[in-house]
């Protein structure tokens, strides 16, 4: 009896515990289900009032976003071999796309870098092609002459109401040093274009040049200078520019550093150094909306990028250094930030010849930072996975359209170095990430971020007063 009894409470109080259990699900998935459509309503809330704001940029942005194919079809490769030694030796690996884009006797390399008679002309331009950008075509500045800023970066400058465009001038003859070392021009020097509408581009000069007699200067011209980037510093009133500084071999690894009293230069070279006492190639410099500036590089054999902060007069870097994508090896790294995130494009490491993009997230600019997939978007698969035939080396925010950006890449032409074009397109933040795992209460915690393809596209009317 006594055991009979036992048996009813047990399960009863089983079935309390349970019902209990139950309760306290109920009350937490209500609870849950509160906090999730507050936070539904909160966005929509804000989304409300953002409305016309956002539906302007939207219809105005809708155009860049537009998906655009590119039916490109190579033809099987002309077999260059002797027929007996084929029998030999037996057929070989036929050439990829890559392999015919970087042969610049190849019909596919013509397709990528068209004859200097279809260039972006704003000049001659004429009223069809105004403020259009034409990935890869030639872009001749004011004087009629292509310009010649490889692997830069533009600054905004407030105080002309000016854009600035640095980059590596290349204009000289491209050799190898020896015969395993990489394509390589002899260091001109950084140029300088100044605009109003980003597309019509003054050349004010080579602001910081190489050094022709000097052979243990940094800048003597057989050594290298790369992705030079310039911020102004808001303290010092002094413009700041760092480059990739290295030798013939790529085995001085070093950042450099020049100052200016204004964006045109000249700038006055002051030292080169490797950050963190770590080896730096490929780098670029970030100015966040506080003041503070960071530089960001590839390091160890460029298995990784490092991160570290400036210091407040923007001429050496700090001990606050984080490493990122460890064992990535990453490149070409291109840092933008939108809505309070910090973004990222990379490239892979494969010397001059295009690779896949990816983008990367994080909330804190040391880190963590996550990878959210290949940006790419619109041409085909072999556009999307070579970057569009380009390597990444600046973002620049649209003022007035918020969540809208502009790519900026390379074309690199290794056999002939000066003739690299631009690869200007779109970037939007903006719908799901393909690839980031990380989700909270079923959000994906990043935005996607998309780099879509055109032919030739521009920039919305009146981007500027918006
Ligand atoms: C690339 C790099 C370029 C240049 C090139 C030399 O990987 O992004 O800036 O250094 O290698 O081969």
């Amino acid at each position: 009896m006594g055991l009979r009894s036992k048996q009813p409470k047990a399960l009863a109080f089983r079935c309390y515990a349970a019902s209990h259990r139950s309760l306290t699900l109920a009350v937490w998935s209500l609870a849950a289900l509160v906090v999730v459509v507050n936070f539904h309503l909160l966005i929509i809330h804000k989304e409300d009032e953002s409305t016309s704001t956002h539906e302007i940029n939207r219809s105005i942005v809708s155009e860049l976003e537009e998906v655009e194919e590119e039916k490109f079809r190579v033809s099987p490769p002309r077999s260059r071999r002797n027929p007996r030694a084929v029998r030999r030796k037996g057929e070989q690996k036929p050439p990829s796309v890559v392999d015919e884009f970087l042969d610049e006797s190849s019909a596919v390399h013509d397709m990528f870098f068209p004859e200097r008679n279809m260039a972006i002309d704003p000049i001659n331009g004429g009223n069809d092609s105004m403020y259009f950008y034409y990935p890869g075509r030639v872009w001749l500045d004011t004087d009629g002459n292509p310009i010649q800023a490889h692997g830069g970066g533009v600054l905004y400058d407030e105080k002309t109401e000016t854009y600035f465009w640095y980059g590596e001038n290349k204009d000289g003859k491209t050799y190898k040093a020896h015969s395993k070392g990489a394509d390589r021009v002899d260091i001109v020097g950084v140029s300088c274009y100044s605009s109003k509408d980003l597309w019509t581009w003054r050349n004010e000069g080579v602001v910081l040049r190489g050094e022709k007699k000097n052979v243990t200067h940094d800048l003597h011209k057989s050594n290298v200078l790369e992705r030079p980037k310039v911020i102004y510093n808001d303290r010092t009133g002094k413009y700041v520019m760092w480059m990739h500084i290295d030798d013939t071999n790529y085995t001085k690894a070093s950042v450099g550093v020049a100052i200016s009293d204004s964006p045109t230069g000249p700038f006055s070279y002051l030292y080169s150094k490797q950050p963190h006492d770590c080896e730096s190639r490929d780098m670029t410099i970030f100015k966040d909306d506080n003041g503070k500036a960071y530089l960001i590089y590839s390091s160890e054999d460029n298995s990784e990028l490092h991160i570290g902060q400036l210091t407040d007069d923007y001429l050496d870097v700090t001990d606050n250094m984080r490493r990122l994508l460890i064992a990535q090896h990453r490149e070409a790294p291109a840092l933008f930030k939108y809505e309070g995130t910090y973004y990222m494009i990379t490239s892979g490491c494969t010397g001059w010849a295009p690779n896949t993009a990816l983008a990367h997230a994080a909330t804190a600019i040391m880190g963590p930072w996550e990878t959210l997939g290949n940006p790419c978007v619109g041409g085909n698969d072999i556009f999307r996975s070579t970057t569009f035939f380009s390597q990444s080396t600046f973002v620049l925010a649209i003022p007035g359209l918020s969540g809208s950006f502009i790519f900026m890449a390379d074309r690199w032409s290794p056999s002939e170095l000066r003739d690299s074009r631009y690869v200007w397109l779109p970037l939007t933040v903006g719908g799901l990430p393909d690839e980031a795992a990380d989700y909270s209460f079923m959000f994906p915690l990043w935005s996607r971020v998309s780099i879509y393809w055109h032919r030739r596209w521009r920039l919305p009317e009146g981007w500027r007063d918006s």
